[in-house]
């Protein structure tokens, strides 16, 4: 199901998981690798490919949702906020999200625009984990240089503690196993919590 307004997502009282960050960055793809479907969130090497809020049911009983990259460029000045207003108001409201996956690629230092929206969520209460995308095109040194400097500067910017990470790759399979793992865990614990 795709809206673009959070009143219309799907009114299930199933958990759900959200894939954000920059354009481009890899969420769609990360969606795809993470079902082992192709075409299931389209995907694009031009950024700004999705536009909607994507609800993804998995199992009959628990949903990923694409979302609409943030600090895409080239949109018009009229719509050009950092945020889009049904993103952030999708963060706010939705009481069906109890885990928010944030990309960032692993090859860039931190950028100012996800510093932002990872402080708006820890300020708006909402919790997250960061997922770092495209690891094939580094070696496993780099890997652990990139990763560790990013906690780091989280660490010497606003944040007492760096969140749970992962390492993947969509071109290779890379952290399949350990999110799916993880999302089955927060899953468990939910259908506990709720039964
Ligand atoms: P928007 O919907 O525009 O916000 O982008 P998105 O974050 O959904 O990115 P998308 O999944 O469409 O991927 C953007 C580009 O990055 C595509 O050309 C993908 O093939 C490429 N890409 C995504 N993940 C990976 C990865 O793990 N490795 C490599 N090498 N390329 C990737
Ligand atoms: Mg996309």
């Amino acid at each position: 199901m795709s809206n673009a307004s959070v009143d219309h997502c799907p009114n299930e009282p199933l958990p759900e998981y959200a894939f954000i960050g920059r354009s481009n960055v890899g969420k769609s793809s990360l969606i795809n690798m993470l079902t082992e479907r192709k075409g299931l969130a389209k995907t694009s090497g031009r950024p700004g490919k999705t536009q909607l809020i994507n609800h993804f049911k998995i199992n009959g009983n628990w949903f990923l949702v694409d979302l609409p990259g943030y600090g895409y460029a080239k949109v018009s000045k009229k719509d050009k906020k950092t945020f889009q207003k049904y993103i952030t108001n999708y963060f706010e409201q939705r009481k069906q999200l109890i885990c928010t996956f944030v990309l960032v690629d692993i090859r860039h230092e931190p950028q100012k625009i996800d510093m932002e929206f990872m402080e708006w969520m820890g300020t708006a209460g909402i919790p997250f984990c960061i997922v770092f995308t495209k690891a094939d095109k580094l070696k496993p040194k780099p890997i652990e240089k990139n990763v560790s400097l990013y906690l780091q500067q989280m660490l010497e910017g606003a944040w007492e503690e760096t969140p749970l990470h992962f390492i993947t790759s969509s071109g290779n399979g890379t952290g399949r196993d350990a999110l799916l793992e993880y999302i089955d865990k927060v899953n468990q614990d939910f259908f506990k919590e709720n039964a």
